[in-house]
């Protein structure tokens, strides 16, 4: 679990940000493999370690693709085999939100210019984007059987042909729920990156 003092730290890259981030070859394929014009969404950002990550495999790119970051800043609660609330400590810290270390996080890496956040809930942000106009959606917001499920079904239509939509914690068990709803909803997805699941869409 992390703490005040893991807060307060000094961030200048997106290392220093704590977090459970260790699959950044994923987004580099990513970014590789989609063009100009494209737009990526990550759902679930915490403390925007892989958000500010992918920011700068964006930027060493060259390529042209925005990237949005969707969290409502409140936290997942409890939730895995263990009912850890992983990020409680951040919402207390930050007086019932965390979303201001989110942002200031975002600004002291470099990635407040190429990054759009959206401190909203999952399912509200989805309606803000037509349908099939993402290249690539990222779902890392709560891990029970229900919420990915909704998630999925929300992001799925806003994927592009062509283009992927994915999540973290693919792991039974961890996170029975996220491999149960994948495999429900998704038949075809597969392991991506050891943690990581991913579908295509035709
Ligand atoms: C596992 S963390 C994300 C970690 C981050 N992707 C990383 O690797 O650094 C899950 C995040 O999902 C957010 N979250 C949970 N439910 C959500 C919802 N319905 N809509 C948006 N964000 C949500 C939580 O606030 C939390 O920050």
């Amino acid at each position: 679990m992390h703490n005040a003092s893991d807060f307060e730290r000094p961030v200048s890259t997106w290392q220093d940000i704590p977090g459970w981030f260790t699959w950044r070859g994923g987004q580099e394929e990513a970014v590789a493999h989609f063009g100009d014009g494209s737009r990526f969404v990550e759902v679930g950002c915490y403390l925007g370690k892989s958000l500010c990550s992918l920011a700068e495999v964006v930027r060493g790119s060259g390529r042209d693709i925005a990237v949005t970051g969707v969290d409502t800043g409140r936290g997942s609660g409890p939730e895995g085999v263990s009912a850890v609330n992983a990020h409680g400590p951040a919402v207390e810290f930050g007086g019932g939100t965390f979303a201001g270390l989110l942002h200031r996080n975002l600004i002291a890496c470099g990635a407040a210019d190429l990054v759009q956040l959206l401190i909203t809930d999952s399912l509200a942000a989805a309606e803000l984007f037509a349908d099939e106009s993402l290249a690539w959606v990222h779902l890392d917001a709560r891990h029970d059987y229900d919420s990915v499920r909704a998630d999925i079904a929300a992001w799925l239509p806003k994927v592009r042909p062509g283009g992927w939509l994915s999540g973290d914690d693919y792991n039974r068990d961890w996170f029975p729920g996220v491999v149960d709803a994948v495999g429900d909803t998704l038949p075809g997805a597969e392991v991506w990156w050891s943690t990581q699941w991913r579908w295509l869409k035709p």
